[in-house]
């Protein structure tokens, strides 16, 4: 049992595989968090902890005695009622008083998770407690669901909000959680970033006030990811405790993380409250994301490792999980939209016996899409460029042993399209005003049940009729104005979260119309990977820089929470299209081969190196692809803490292991010197690269030289197979 309450305490404990979660109902049945940590006895008494919870500071009492309103640490904050950190949830009343206060009502406790129901995608699994709060006065309910993974050290939080009463109420605010800690000397981690450079490791010291992370982009976005963690003084990543926090949402969202005057800390995360309002009417409710806490008591190391194992075991598609992906040839940095049907079958006539599966054809095959200043959503075949349309491309494909895949991007449209001139007011744009166009698009209004059902029926039909194994779902701006012509006034507020539910729903029909079809995720790059992307898109493109040394750093930065097989790493030319820099073939394979390997250049003028290398590169790929898709990650170095990185994937059961080694600068040192973790040290292990057999305990501790690299941006991998 991972759920057990004791009644006589009114104490809920949740227990996962190495942590616990406690919290009671006090005597004037408020829900009081108590405890996240390590895990203790079933039956650990924390009543001493104890206190009565004043609702207000200034009164600093509640019947007669006195209590600090720092006492206060409530599973889910409320504002205006005694309370002045962040708040977890915002409501009015139909008056506009801006007050709620939910009491302990009752609990109920699920052998199966029940699912979100408007849609938002959410981790599959196991026992969930409900706990049911309410307020009398304005007949509001408060649903806080908890979901232990026992087989792991995650815990998903998420809250409902149901309207019983008669009159309208109007959120302004509804976090996924919010999750007060005693004073400690935390430091936050964040990932920060831009196109092209997502996923920046920043930690800060914690200070007096907040600490916010998050945007109003409408998309969870290249410039903060949906994660952040807290970590306790001295945890780096092999030690020390450290508490994740990753919101499965893919719109706007916030992650705040305050310290109070007298150090107490409170994390809270959600729906960005910016651009977000919610009206409830008798009997409406609203479902807010999960958010998915780790307890990790042993660094960032194991926190990622338990993320990894949660997305692979709950949220990514079983059905292509841990099954070997295509190696695809994408035609964009090769062609960019500047091809003919020539030019493609000379592509896929190139790839025969290189040993890549798939080939895609990227943007730029229908409609007027000869830039990106026109065509988009004009989701037919551009006859000029090719006469013999998509199914003359995959034929031929076929015909040499590939398989076909396309690219779309089902939530844009150009001003200059049939689309656009067909149904101005189908995009997101303010009333009386010219839309803001960015890369030359508008954002189509996936809140319209119209303008979905017919999106929905022309990328069915596309896909239907393309021939295509795999589909990259591209995304490239991101939202302004945010209004909608087919909502009330008061329910503008609800447009973005309404738009990503639509998304989710054209998602969710593609992805489950067509079962067998692989669908990457893409946004402009990284722009929306995120957890609840994930349930859609078994991989994702990691970023539009392909450059190995700058993937070192974007790659590390999705590892904290994401597995290695849901990052999708493309080989490209050098210099490279985004900064020039020169890398060897074997340094910018090595770094990709950190993810699920592809190519991304013009193979019909392959150099000698690329024609001999890359077939020899892709059958070392599939030698160790089962550790890419379901081996355990352990970073010993990186690339934002030093000048080398160096990463090993071991196999769940110890018995293989591959390292990858890489060196920024040339330095003085004659031979880097590693140290391998992850390997049984009861066992022993050769080294196929250095003719050397070890004990797992002596790579550990004692560590090897590795040869010496050739230069800058150089790197070394090794194949390792127990022996004993
Ligand atoms: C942005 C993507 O990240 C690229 O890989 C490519 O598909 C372009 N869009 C096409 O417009």
């Amino acid at each position: 049992m991972s759920i057990t309450v004791n009644h006589e305490k009114k104490q809920f404990h949740l227990r996962g595989k190495d942590f616990s979660y406690v919290f009671h109902v006090t005597e004037n049945r408020y829900l009081n968090h108590l405890y996240y940590g390590k895990v203790l006895a079933e039956d650990a008494d924390l009543t001493y902890r104890y206190q009565k919870i004043a609702v207000n500071d200034f009164c600093g009492q509640i019947d007669g005695t006195p209590v600090k309103y720092t006492a206060l640490k409530p599973e889910y904050s409320q504002a205006n009622y005694g309370d002045f950190r962040d708040p977890a949830i915002f409501l009015q009343d139909e008056l506009g008083a801006p007050v709620v206060d939910f009491r302990y009502d009752s609990y109920e406790i699920y052998p199966e998770k029940p699912l979100i129901s408007s849609g938002i995608p959410s981790a599959r699994g196991g026992e969930t407690l409900a706990v049911r709060l309410f307020d009398p006065v304005i007949h509001v309910e408060l649903i806080l669901l908890y979901t232990v993974y026992e087989d792991l050290n995650i815990l998903t939080r998420r809250a409902e909000i149901r309207n019983i009463g008669e009159k309208k109420v109007r959120l302004q605010r509804a976090m996924s959680l919010s999750l007060d800690f005693p004073a400690d000397n935390f430091r936050v981690l964040t990932l920060h970033g831009n196109h092209a450079t997502e996923c920046q490791r920043e930690i800060s010291p914690l200070v007096h006030g907040q600490i916010i992370s998050g945007n109003s982009r409408g998309f969870s976005s290249h410039q903060s990811s949906p994660f952040v963690a807290l970590m306790r003084a001295g945890a780096d990543e092999e030690q020390g405790e450290i508490f994740g926090c990753n919101l499965m949402y893919s719109g706007s969202h916030y992650e705040c993380v305050e310290q109070d005057p007298v150090g107490t800390v409170r994390l809270i995360a959600g729906i960005h409250p910016l651009n977000f309002s919610w009206l409830l009417t008798e009997g409406e409710r609203f479902e807010t994301p999960e958010a998915v806490l780790c307890f990790s008591d042993e660094g960032l190391g194991k926190m990622s490792r338990s993320y990894h194992d949660f997305f692979r075991r709950y949220v990514i598609n079983p059905a292509f999980v841990e099954k070997p992906r295509p190696v695809v040839l994408n035609s964009w940095e090769g062609f960019r939209f500047r091809f003919d049907n020539k030019m493609l079958l000379d592509t896929v006539d190139a790839l025969k016996g290189s040993g890549i599966d798939v080939f895609v054809l990227d943007d730029g095959w229908f409609g007027a899409r000869n830039d990106d200043r026109a065509g988009l959503g004009d989701w037919y075949v551009n006859r000029e460029k090719l006469p013999g349309g998509l199914k003359e491309i995959s034929d031929r494909c076929r015909e040499v042993g590939l398989g076909f895949g396309l690219w779309i991007e089902p939530e844009m449209v150009n001003p200059d399209s049939d689309l656009y001139r067909a149904h101005p007011d189908w995009v997101i744009r303010a009333p009386g005003r010219e839309p803001v166009v960015s890369r030359n698009q508008c954002i189509l209004d996936f809140s319209r049940r119209d303008v979905l059902e017919y999106i929905k029926k022309q990328m069915y039909e596309v896909i239907r009729d393309s021939g295509a194994c795999y589909i990259k779902w591209d995304a490239n701006r991101h939202m302004t104005e945010n209004y909608s012509s087919a909502l009330p006034a008061e329910r503008q507020g609800e447009l973005q979260h309404r738009y990503m539910l639509g998304v989710y729903e054209l998602a969710e029909y593609l992805t489950t119309s067509f079962p067998d079809i692989l669908f990457e995720g893409c946004s402009g790059g990284g722009g929306r990977f995120d957890g609840a992307m994930l349930h859609y898109f078994p991989q994702y493109w990691t970023s539009d820089n392909t450059d190995a040394h700058d993937r070192t750093m974007i790659q590390y930065g999705n590892s904290l929470c994401y597995p290695p097989c849901s990052q999708s790493c493309h080989v490209s030319k050098v210099p490279n299209q985004r900064n020039g820099r020169v890398t060897s073939l074997r340094t910018r394979t090595d770094i990709a081969c950190r993810g699920i390997l592809g190519y991304e250049f013009d193979v019909r003028n392959m150099t000698e190196e690329e024609k001999k290398s890359i077939p020899e590169d892709i059958k070392k790929y599939h030698s160790i692809e089962d550790l890419i898709l379901k081996g355990d990650l352990y970073r010993m170095k990186n690339t934002f803490d030093s000048n080398e990185m160096c990463e090993v994937l071991v196999s769940k059961d110890k018995s293989r292991a591959y390292v990858t080694y890489y060196q920024c600068m040339n330095t003085h040192k004659t031979t880097p010197d590693i140290r391998i973790n992850g390997l049984d040290e009861k066992r022993k292990y050769q080294i196929a690269e250095l003719g050397l057999t070890l004990g797992g305990d002596v790579l550990k501790n004692a560590g090897i030289s590795l040869p010496k690299c050739p230069g800058d941006f150089s790197t070394v991998t090794l194949t390792l197979t127990a022996v004993e």
